[in-house]
């Protein structure tokens, strides 16, 4: 009787002193449906990261908003993109006719491009939602924001002007790079779960 006692006063005493040094992406997880879940998935660390703008692209599906943790928000995120790279894609194949063939070119490297995003957040969705492997999917969301800044490249090298495929762009990079920070904090999670 007396040790539980002793095991409860002491989990008292350290549990606060433990979230005090705990860093503050730790305590935002361990508050669920935390807009601050939000914000530290939008902390950037390349040179004209738009912290606003990439809250605005999350807080446009409310199921990103609505995630109640950690793991919600990543899957959301991978549906998110998901569901936009899939819409590019098919833009890119109605328009594909009507370009001349310099810009189908580039077209066509953008549609190899996707399919290879598309991919890999497929595989991010298998490697977060079942085997839990979140340094692999953080190498996938990695691969996805590359890919969606080669397909602006090879529109910028044939000078070709299309807002919708730039936005898809844009789109794809900010989601995967919060992707990516949240797979990175789901690991640091995952790892204190397990030494605690
Ligand atoms: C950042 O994004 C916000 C929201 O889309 C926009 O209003 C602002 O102009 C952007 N800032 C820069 C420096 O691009």
């Amino acid at each position: 009787m007396s040790s539980s006692i002793n095991i409860s006063i002491l989990a008292i005493v350290i549990f606060p002193s433990l979230l005090f040094f705990l860093p503050r992406t730790i305590i935002a997880m361990l508050e669920p449906n935390s807009p601050k879940l939000l914000k530290n998935a939008c902390i950037g660390y390349t040179k004209g990261w738009n912290s606003s703008f990439c809250l605005e692209i999350m807080k446009s599906n409310p199921q990103i908003v609505l995630a109640k943790d950690l793991l919600h928000l990543t899957l959301s995120i991978i549906e998110t993109g998901l569901i936009n790279a899939i819409k590019t894609q098919i833009y890119m194949e109605e328009n594909r006719k009507e370009n001349i063939l310099e810009s189908r070119r580039a077209l066509d490297q953008c549609h190899n491009l996707y399919h290879h995003i598309i991919g890999v957040y497929k595989g991010a969705l298998i490697h977060v939602e079942k085997q839990k492997l979140y340094d692999v999917a953080g190498a996938e969301f990695s691969i996805a924001a590359n890919n969606a800044e080669y397909c602006e490249n090879w529109l910028n090298i044939h000078d070709i002007i299309d807002t919708h495929i730039s936005s898809g762009n844009k789109v794809i990079k900010y989601l995967s790079l919060t992707g990516y920070n949240a797979v990175n904090d789901l690991m640091i999670a995952d790892w204190i779960t397990k030494r605690i």
